[in-house]
């Protein structure tokens, strides 16, 4: 069939080079599919890669404490996906004497594989000629077979049916790393670069289609609190614990909140933008002396004094980390200089770190 082999001849010329296409290792191929289930390549490909080199295989995640995950997991988000993979390597470990199954339906019986990250890993792992469809993938087919756009309709419907017609039997995995590449770079939602596209013969629209709306985000407005206390090498900043039961990020730590504009001594430090699921917060960073401490919202939150050389230890939000980044407090930096609140020169100094990073 000429989709196939058009489609697979341009991949074997334009495929990505992705570190987890150097490799057949099915744990490696199920750590980098549960990575982009909700996350763009560029960003995933360091998390991999990081990921990788501590857990190399499945027995060694299986073994790892939750915190230690998560914390290689913060920044990355969606973290339910960290928290299943690693119940998952477990499951593996004590229900399939350690070897990860080799079917799609097998693979999504376990915690937090989905019908797309069965789909991916058996074809790609095992060469199952099954139909992984993500968005980008659905995209594509709704392109090319003509239909109108309808979000997630075509994961289970006609559409699901035509892509695992399509499937090549002989190169699945190919076949459907072919279609995300093709999603991601020529047939983009926005301009497609049809002329150049391996399938324009038989596409049904070879053009711009039209594209369900995205979310509409909101936005929230958030302020919290940079505390620290003793000098650079043994500075400590006050970190507080998301409750067990929080809907989102469960036990991960972050900065304390505050409520905002509250007192004249407050030194604003840093604004961010920051986008959870379909929300942008715009948050704002204070340094608050030891004295104003009493300031912080007055909750049940458990806070803890963190080395500052600890930090990279700790499952963070990703919020957390990023502006703990920035303000150059995170250990790593080599013009790292954390900076004492108390202090009225470093402060003085934060915020012209805190400017410089506009
Ligand atoms: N998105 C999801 N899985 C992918 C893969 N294996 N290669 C490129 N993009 C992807």
């Amino acid at each position: 069939m000429d989709f196939r082999r058009n489609l697979l001849q341009w991949f074997d010329q334009n495929a990505r080079e992705l570190p987890w296409r150097q490799t057949s290792d099915p744990w490696a191929i199920w750590v980098s599919e549960t990575m982009l289930q909700q996350t763009r390549v560029s960003v995933v490909i360091d998390y991999y890669t990081r990921f990788m080199a501590r857990y190399p295989t499945l027995q060694s995640l299986a073994q790892a404490d939750e915190s230690e995950v998560l914390a290689l997991w913060s920044g990355l988000g969606y973290y339910r996906r960290a928290r299943a993979l690693h119940e998952a390597a477990r499951a593996v470990v004590s229900e399939h004497a350690g070897v990860i199954p080799q079917t799609a339906a097998a693979l999504s019986r376990l915690p937090g594989v989905g019908v797309y990250t069965a789909a991916a890993v058996a074809s790609i792992a095992f060469s199952e000629p099954v139909a992984a469809v993500d968005g980008n993938v659905e995209r594509v087919l709704t392109r090319y077979f003509g239909h109108e756009p309808v979000p997630g309709v075509a994961r289970s419907g006609e559409l699901r049916r035509a892509a695992e017609q399509l499937v090549d039997r002989e190169r699945p995995g190919d076949f459907n790393q072919a279609m995300m590449d093709l999603g991601a770079t020529l047939c983009a939602p926005k301009s497609p670069m049809c002329l150049a596209c391996p399938v324009r013969e038989g596409c049904a629209t070879r053009g711009e289609h039209a594209v369900p709306r995205t979310k509409k985000m909101l936005s929230r407005k958030t302020a919290l609190a940079l505390v620290q206390r003793r000098q650079w090498p043994k500075a400590e900043v006050l970190l507080q614990r998301r409750a067990a039961d929080a809907s989102q990020m469960p036990n991960m730590w972050e900065l304390p909140n505050v409520k905002e504009g509250q007192e004249s001594e407050d030194m604003l430090l840093l604004t961010v933008r920051h986008s959870i699921t379909n929300t942008n917060y715009y948050v704002t960073v204070y340094g608050l002396t030891m004295n104003e401490q009493k300031l912080l919202a007055r909750d049940t939150a458990e806070r803890v004094w963190v080395p500052v050389f600890d930090l990279p230890e700790l499952p963070l939000t990703g919020l957390t980390k990023k502006i703990l980044n920035r303000l150059r407090v995170m250990p790593g930096f080599s013009t790292a200089r954390p900076l004492v609140i108390a202090e009225e020169e470093a402060a003085q100094a934060a915020l012209a770190a805190a400017a410089t990073t506009h």
